[in-house]
């Protein structure tokens, strides 16, 4: 099946099986803008837990924050985001849409790679095992040709880019006969800086003192912050700081779903190093916040680093944690090593002295900072496209299955009375009562017990248990597991020793250490 179509079962499964619904959805939904249902918020806060607790529980010299989301309006100018968070947009005349042009030229590179791929795929049919993908790669006029277009226009994009060039990057979507995907033409406005942030007024006169913006990054909430947890945390570099939250973009092209939204949520921790030893630490997160995907079991080949050539003025090192979505190898989260830069900005706009007194030195001077910044939003993406499997059964049917690791399913044991009579709903319900307080557990009695195991392999449940004539005579249920689809005879008092680790954060925990 095609990647599109598999992403867009994807989107369907998500709304059908109460993951993420379009916000405001009764209205016809507002864009870019989603709402997280029953079982979506569950993974959510899995997600969150999990990597909260790798950053305060797992490291001591590491605490956490909850920053306001309204902050003082000069932190966006001393951040440098009221004058250059832009992105350069473009329209198109004919269908009156606006789009991002490095999106559109990005888009563009893109397919030199997919077409290359299919050149790939081709010559692996055509010659069977015998097939040398190197060799391929390295010889083949066509591949060749193609691999050097893309890396032409790579750098080309790229200075573009550095330089803020408008002009180039229009230029380059005319000579690469770009067209808009919906009216099919090239009939393109010039390139204009669009500022990102959204903006409101506080208290109740409108003037333009009195604007405020919905921050863009949970950071600044961070760094604003860093002196009152260093002395009231008496804490010595190097330390962190952690925050989950809000955060708001007003994207030009909120695309793919939850991958690009409008208000989304952030995970980010800065990490305050004494200068000259950042990059020392910034080779140390690189390292930590990949062991940190790869637990969750989807396959090392699934991610890549995606190191930045093109580096903010204020930083000397950027990487991309990239996860392989069905529309290609996507950022999903960022390690930055942003120098002083942050501090030192707000140093001087607020005329406070923040520097740190080392003891171990005896100086005073501003922290250096590296920073893990990753959405929550498109972690979520990146498991759920992972997951969602289809099968084919011996019986031909299909089931389709949500392979979350355990840790993170919304549910995590289902109880199910085989009939609703007897007196088994009565001892179905008992089994939950005593498992409830460990991990979530739900009843279900509606159905066939096919139809109910089908519902919850749809929502990732890993564990069911169904209660029969006999568990009334012998204490013991069938358990079930939803990837192998393998059934047990247990009693009712292992269950919570068979389950409770299995479906624990400090499952994956564990894996970090
Ligand atoms: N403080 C640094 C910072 O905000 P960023 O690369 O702009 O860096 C970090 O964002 C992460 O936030 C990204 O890797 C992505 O996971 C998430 N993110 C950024 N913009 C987003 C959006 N519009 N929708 C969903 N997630 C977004």
């Amino acid at each position: 099946m095609a990647q599109e179509d598999i992403f867009k079962k994807i989107i369907s499964h998500c709304k059908e099986y109460g993951f993420v619904f379009p916000s405001s959805d009764i209205y016809d939904g507002l864009a870019a803008v989603y709402d997280y249902g029953q079982n979506g918020v569950e993974l959510k806060n899995n997600i969150k837990e999990y990597w909260w607790k790798s950053m305060v529980l797992l490291h001591e010299n590491i605490v956490g924050i909850d920053s306001a989301i309204f902050m003082h309006p000069t932190i966006w100018k001393a951040s440098g985001h009221v004058d250059a968070f832009n992105d350069p947009l473009i329209d198109n005349k004919d269908s009156k849409k606006r789009y991002r042009a490095d999106v559109l030229i990005e888009d563009q590179i893109a397919k030199y790679e997919e077409k290359i791929d299919k050149e790939v795929a081709k010559a692996a049919k055509r010659f069977g095992e015998s097939f040398d993908k190197e060799k391929f790669l390295e010889t083949n006029a066509r591949v060749l040709e193609l691999n050097e277009k893309k890396n032409a226009l790579h750098t080309r994009y790229a200075e573009a880019m550095q330089a803020s060039n408008l002009e180039e990057l229009k230029q380059i979507i005319v000579d690469e006969e770009i067209v808009d995907p919906i009216s099919g033409t090239k009939n393109w406005t010039d390139v204009r800086q669009f500022n990102l942030m959204f903006s409101t007024e506080m208290g109740s006169i409108s003037d333009a003192a009195n604007k405020i913006y919905l921050r863009p990054e949970t950071a600044q909430g961070i760094f604003v912050n860093y002196l009152n947890v260093q002395k009231t945390g008496r804490m010595k570099l190097p330390f962190g700081i952690a925050q989950i939250g809000k955060a708001f973009r007003n994207e030009i092209v909120a695309r793919q779903f939850i991958f690009r939204m409008r208000e989304f949520e952030q995970m980010e921790m800065q990490y305050f190093v004494s200068p000259g030893t950042e990059l020392e630490h910034f080779n140390k997160w690189k390292e930590l916040r990949m062991k940190w995907h790869q637990a969750l079991g989807f396959g090392a080949e699934n991610y890549r680093f995606h190191d930045h050539e093109k580096l903010a003025h204020y930083a000397n090192a950027a990487t991309d944690v990239e996860f392989k979505m069905p529309f290609g190898f996507k950022e999903v989260e960022g390690v930055h090593s942003r120098t002083n830069f942050d501090l030192s900005q707000h140093e001087k706009f607020s005329g406070k002295s923040i520097k740190y007194f080392d003891p171990q030195t005896n100086e005073s001077y501003v922290p250096y900072v590296i920073e893990t910044s990753i959405g929550v939003d498109r972690m979520f993406l990146s498991i759920m496209c992972h997951a969602y499997t289809e099968e084919t059964l011996e019986n031909g049917e299909t089931r389709v299955v949500l392979k979350l690791p355990a840790a993170l399913a919304p549910v995590k044991l289902c109880v199910m009375p085989l009939v609703k009579k007897d007196g088994l709903p009565e001892k179905a319900r008992e089994i939950v009562d005593s498992l409830k307080f460990h991990f979530n557990c739900h009843y279900e009695e509606k159905d066939s017990i096919g139809k109910r195991y089908r519902r919850h392999d749809a929502i990732g449940t890993p564990y069911c248990v169904t209660v029969d004539h006999d568990t009334l005579k012998d204490n013991k249920v069938t358990l079930r597991f939803r990837d192998t689809m393998e059934q047990e005879r247990v009693d009712i008092s292992e269950l919570r020793n068979i389950i409770e680790d299995k479906v624990s954060i400090v499952s994956l925990l564990k894996k970090l250490q």
